[in-house]
């Protein structure tokens, strides 16, 4: 069993794919917290309908990015957590939070890594025409969507598709990775080297 604490900005169909994996007893993993950096993301609500701590720390509420992740650290040392998971935090981490937690964030990125880095990674697929696209959930160093991969699955691209209905088709698949990937590291199966935090 590992314990998770959830970061996310948006609406927060990651984190409920984990949470419903865990309910149906296919991923052994609590979800300890969750935690957006928006007062008003459909995460924290989500979050609280299955009775899970959810805390909003706006980032306009903090001077420096590091402030505001001091915070964030601060608030996690409240709770058990193995592993922070990354799903639709559109905020990039400074080195001082990564260092904090070496290789134990995990992201979720909607390419196969390492094509299409960074924002609108469904769009630039297609604007390059590529027949296959996916997801990616990665380790959290200190390059953006640079860390190792653990694990990827695939969909087709197809002439018709726009940005929506490609972000759709890998989203769904984004759905099942999430919760497989972690169910991997919660068995054992994955291993993930602990390093020494810095
Ligand atoms: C997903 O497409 C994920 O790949 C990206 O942000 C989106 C988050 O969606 N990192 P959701 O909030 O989990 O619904």
């Amino acid at each position: 069993m590992i314990h998770l604490a959830v970061l996310g900005s948006g609406r927060g169909s990651n984190f409920e794919a984990i949470q419903k994996a865990i309910i149906a007893g296919e991923l052994e993993a609590k979800v300890s917290v969750v935690i957006s950096d928006k007062q008003d993301a459909p995460i924290l609500e989500k979050a609280q309908s299955y009775g899970i701590p959810a805390i909003a720390v706006p980032r306009d509420n903090f001077d420096t990015r590091q402030a505001h992740e001091k915070e964030i650290v601060a608030l996690l040392q409240n709770y058990t957590i193995d592993y922070i998971v990354l799903a639709g935090y559109m905020r990039i981490l400074t080195s001082y939070f990564i260092r904090q937690f070496p290789n134990r964030i995990l992201n979720i990125h909607p390419s196969l890594l390492p094509a299409f880095k960074g924002l609108h990674a469904q769009k630039q697929a297609l604007e390059y025409g590529v027949k296959v696209s996916g997801a990616t959930v990665h380790l959290v160093n200190e390059e953006v969507d640079g860390g190792r991969i653990l694990g990827q699955k695939c969909v087709p691209v197809y002439d018709s598709d726009t940005e929506e209905s490609l972000s759709q088709r890998i989203l769904a698949v984004e759905h099942q990775l999430f919760p497989e990937v972690l169910q991997k590291i919660s068995e054992g199966s994955l291993k993930i080297p602990m390093e020494v935090k810095a």
